[in-house]
């Protein structure tokens, strides 16, 4: 005996709601906003900046006035926070890192202009050594180890020097225990209780930031691996305990990173805390997109919109992406 249809689905057809654009619209369930997007940049030295970035076409490193006037455009397309990331000139790398603390390293100089000509977006700068090292790892290296608590006193001056020039969230990606913690408390000791920390609380020892190395100019002084710092890219309930710890040492927000081979995670993390949690779809992520889309061989826009849902699907309340700025202006075509 056969069945029809209605028998084997006792008359429950998902199509129905399939069935017209309005329909489709009527019961989605996720969506990209200009809300959602956080725009992370390059700065180099110079004025008047627009260095193309060989690994990753489509993105150029901004000196500070074009990053500024870009960021304006950014704010007026609605994006609420940018990301900047600094390529410091060789001369001011250091065994130590120390230039973080320098009132006018790259990302100081932004801030301070940036809150002086658009004071109206959220400034989220990047605390961790590998832009001042000589060695490009993000903590103080001595005799082949990288020192934890050396590298966290570091950062956490970084961490104030960047409040003082006007970050409004700090976001350290150096992975060293205690970190947070020692950012929070000198940052209160300072006057800046205002200042949030956007924890990156799960980075993993990943090969998806080799074209941001390419950018920031680290990835021919790197030898040797992050292993001792950053999560292995096998471990989900070590990625938890790093989240849990972060919060209880004052982490406002959670970061996981790189974003599409580790939606799981942020699911699990969006799952056990009530805190707001972010994806970073990383350098080796946006490059591969964009290379297969430049190729024909993939539909570029479409894609991206699809993988940004995933992120959405997954539980992120926002997305750290290179392609924040063309998908806001998309974004603004269609309203
Ligand atoms: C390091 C840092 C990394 C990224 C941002 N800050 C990783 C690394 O170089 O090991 C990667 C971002 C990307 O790939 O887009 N503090």
């Amino acid at each position: 005996m056969v069945r029809t249809i209605d028998e084997i689905t006792g008359s429950r057809r998902m199509r129905r709601m399939r069935k017209f654009d309005w329909s489709r619209r009527l019961v989605r369930e996720n969506h990209i906003n200009v809300d959602d997007l956080i725009w992370t940049i390059f700065l180099c030295e110079g004025t008047g900046i627009r260095q193309p970035i060989e690994s990753m076409p489509g993105v150029d490193c901004f000196s500070v006035d074009v990053a500024v006037e870009q960021t304006l455009q950014a704010m007026e397309l609605g994006i609420p926070a940018i990301a900047p990331f600094a390529r410091e000139p060789a001369n001011i790398k250091t065994e130590s890192g120390s230039y973080i603390v320098d009132p006018e390293n790259l990302t100081n100089r932004f801030a301070r202009e940036l809150k002086k000509h658009a004071p109206g977006i959220g400034l989220i700068t990047d605390a961790a050594l590998d832009p001042y090292t000589t060695h490009g790892h993000d903590g103080i290296l001595h005799n082949g180890v990288i020192l934890n608590d050396e590298s966290v006193e570091m950062i956490a001056q970084g961490a104030l020097a960047q409040a003082r020039a006007g970050a409004d969230i700090i976001a350290p990606s150096d992975m060293m225990d205690g970190r947070v913690g020692a950012i929070r408390d000198n940052l209160d000791a300072n006057g800046f209780q205002d200042v949030a920390i956007l924890s990156y609380a799960a980075k993993f020892s990943s090969a998806f930031y080799k074209p941001y190395r390419d950018a920031i100019g680290t990835a021919h002084l790197l030898k040797g691996s992050k292993n001792t710092y950053y999560v292995d890219p096998a471990n989900a309930v070590e990625a938890l305990r790093e989240a849990r710890q972060d919060l209880l040492e004052g982490a406002d927000m959670l970061m996981i990173k790189p974003g599409l081979p580790y939606l799981d995670i942020i699911y699990r993390l969006k799952e056990t805390f009530t805190v707001p949690i972010f994806g970073y779809q990383v350098s080796s992520e946006y490059t591969m997109l964009k290379i297969a889309a430049t190729n024909g061989w993939i539909d570029g826009k479409q894609a991206i919109m699809e993988i940004l849902l995933a992120f959405k699907r997954a539980g992120c309340d926002g997305i750290l992406t290179y392609f924040a700025f063309d998908i806001a202006e998309k974004l603004h075509r269609l309203t």
